[in-house]
């Protein structure tokens, strides 16, 4: 669009649900023309947990959980089990359980 119609700017919001690295994926190929590699699952796990810190700062603990399970099932998009997972995430009412579930799947990648 920015080459074809010469447009100022852009608008991204679905492809941003689960893929917060869009960004600087669209940003440096706009300034390069580079690919920059999908988040390690290090990256990727970090910035799950950070998101829902904010969450529960901005929301509480109860509310940020029941959000955090459609942002989670949307970070786990393409990945194994993510159906499985996605099923155990939608049952967690707490922070520990979420943070339990999300490591262990992590760690046994
Ligand atoms: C997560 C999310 C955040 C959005 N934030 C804004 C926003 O801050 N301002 C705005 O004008 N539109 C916002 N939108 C609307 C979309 O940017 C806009 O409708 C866009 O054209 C839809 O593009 P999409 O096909 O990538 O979802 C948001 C949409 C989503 C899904």
């Amino acid at each position: 669009m920015l080459d074809y119609t010469g447009v100022d700017g852009i608008m991204i919001g679905r492809a941003s649900l689960g893929n917060p690295w869009i960004f600087r994926e669209i940003i440096e190929f706009i300034n390069s023309g580079n690919s920059v590699p999908k988040p390690s699952p290090k990256e990727k796990i970090t910035t799950m947990l950070k998101h829902l810190d904010f969450e529960i700062q901005d929301k509480g603990e109860k509310l940020a959980v029941l959000e955090m399970r459609k942002h989670f099932g949307w970070y786990m998009k393409n990945m194994p089990d993510a159906a499985k997972i996605r099923k155990w995430i939608n049952e967690i009412e707490s922070k520990e359980e979420l943070v339990k579930l999300i490591k262990e799947y992590f760690s046994n990648l």
